[in-house]
């Protein structure tokens, strides 16, 4: 089944007296249980298409299918409630809330979903663990690495269980070690649970581990659905 279905996408962005176009007539299907991502250099509409895939924000133009729903014609709780129910998002700047701890961010999503603090707190300790930082459970991300704010971002992604995980750049602040764990981690949702994975990405560490992969170059798609080798 399509999880995403984008036929003639345009999103242009207004900057003052100029109009920067972003994506330019983008058609796209993304299946249920994909490990794809999106490359292409810098300004090249990335983060644009992934905040689009993920309900964030809305195209200029074209129509844009979640789970065969046209999103446009959903209400703005209708959508805040489809991406809290099916979407997890790891941004580029992690965007991590900075008074609360670790395990608070990642406690948030479920918490939101109504889930009871106890169960909450159970589950995120969980995923915290998962990233290798149940020892941080407690800590600001003010008074963590790059990496470490990477890691809870990524937990707090995972932790609904979400049936798409976008993730924009995951890996791109984690030393080796650490980017195979987590890049293993994501493989081991995506096989076992079905759970889609959307990346953005220029590390070749997890570009060597997608079964697909999206070209980007101003805005357009260039080369479609290169195939790679899936181990
Ligand atoms: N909120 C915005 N307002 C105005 N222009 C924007 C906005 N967001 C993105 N752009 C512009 O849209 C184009 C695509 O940006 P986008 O952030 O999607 O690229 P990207 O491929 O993710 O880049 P990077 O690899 O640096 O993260 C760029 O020209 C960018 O300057
Ligand atoms: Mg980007």
């Amino acid at each position: 089944m399509a999880l995403i279905a984008m036929s003639a996408i345009v999103k242009d962005y207004q900057m003052g007296e100029t109009v920067v176009h972003a994506l330019r007539d983008v058609d796209l299907t993304i299946d249920a249980g994909e490990f794809v991502a999106v490359w292409g250099p810098s300004g090249s509409g990335k983060t644009t298409l992934l905040n689009l895939m993920g309900v964030i924000d809305a195209p200029t133009q074209g129509t844009l299918l979640f789970a065969e729903q046209e999103v446009a014609r959903l209400s703005d709780d209708q959508q805040t409630e489809l991406r809290n129910r099916s979407v997890g998002f790891i941004f580029q700047g992690f965007n991590l809330i900075p008074v609360l701890s670790a395990m608070e961010n990642v406690m948030l999503p479920l918490q939101i979903k109504g889930v009871s603090f106890k169960k909450a707190s159970e589950t995120a300790m969980q995923r915290l663990a998962e990233v290798g930082l149940d020892n941080l459970a407690h800590h600001r991300p003010d008074k963590m690495s790059g990496g470490q704010q990477q890691r809870v971002a990524i937990a707090r992604a995972l932790v609904t269980d979400p049936s798409l995980v976008i993730a924009d750049e995951p890996t791109a602040n984690l030393d080796s070690a650490t980017a195979r764990k987590i890049i293993a981690l994501m493989r081991k949702l995506n096989e076992k649970e079905n759970t889609t994975f959307i990346f953005s990405t220029h590390d070749q560490r997890l570009l060597d581990r997608v079964e697909r992969l999206i070209r980007l170059e101003d805005g357009r798609i260039t080369d479609r659905m290169i195939e790679r080798r899936a181990d």
